[in-house]
């Protein structure tokens, strides 16, 4: 898998636009293992309610979903290829922009019915040692209809990602298409981009910069979601 993303491409967009999104990283099969996994430690009561900030208090108005955070010493098989993904990734941005990316962290993250998470940065003021967001989502199925999309947000005020404005004044880059596969096609309404949590699809922002939400969503919603850190 590893051998045919196109890093440049990635890495640059990354670097105009906040993020990018690969379709198909992981196919079903271990996306299946990896619900089953889930649905295994959930029986066992591994499970805990999400947090908020730099405390991580439970704020139930503010987000809900209910997580389990992964021993990055002993980290569940199935996690194998996001973990080289993200290994290559970091030592690729420390090469080229000297990020200091040192370490990983990322947790199972469940959304039963119900269940969001507002708008917000997940650095905020550089708080913590997050800088670069992943998220693996593992829905198979998804229709739109069950919600839960990222809502990935953008303050046309800020250069990134409008670059030049065309002389309609929306930036061209708001016409992009970002991603056009058999999922799904997507591109900007105005000042945001819905992202559907479809099996396989890996979404990987800009942590200190990037607003963003969750919707609510209908149905229970899987990912796995982590950090690369300072
Ligand atoms: C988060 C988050 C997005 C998602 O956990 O900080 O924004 O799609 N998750 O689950
Ligand atoms: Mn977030």
């Amino acid at each position: 898998m590893t051998a045919t993303i196109d890093w440049s491409g990635h890495i640059s967009a990354l670097e105009g636009r906040g993020f990018f999104v690969l379709e198909n990283f992981l196919e079903d099969g271990y996306c299946n293992r990896l619900i089953q996994d889930f649905d295994r430690r959930r029986e066992l009561g591994e499970f805990q309610d999400a947090g908020v900030g730099a405390s991580a208090e439970v704020q139930k108005k503010i987000r809900q979903s209910e997580l389990i955070w992964l021993d990055p010493e002993d980290p569940p098989d199935a996690f194998g290829q996001l973990l080289s993904f993200i290994e290559e990734l970091q030592s690729r941005l420390n090469q080229q922009y000297y990020m200091g990316l040192k370490d990983w962290e990322a947790f199972y993250s469940v959304y039963r019915p119900g269940s969001y998470y507002r708008r917000h940065i997940d650095n905020f003021r550089g708080k913590n040692r997050r800088i670069i967001t992943f998220i693996l989502y593992l829905n198979q199925n998804w229709e739109k209809q069950k919600g839960g999309q990222l809502r990935i947000y953008w303050d046309p005020g800020k250069a990134s990602p409008s670059s030049n404005p065309g002389a309609s004044g929306i930036p061209e880059s708001r016409k992009e298409i970002i991603v056009s596969s058999e999922n799904d096609v997507l591109k900007w309404q105005e000042c945001y981009l819905d992202i559907e949590p479809v099996a396989g699809r890996l979404v990987v922002f800009y942590a200190p910069e990037l607003e963003h939400e969750v919707l609510p969503c209908f149905s229970d919603r899987y990912c796995i979601t982590g950090w690369l850190r300072r």
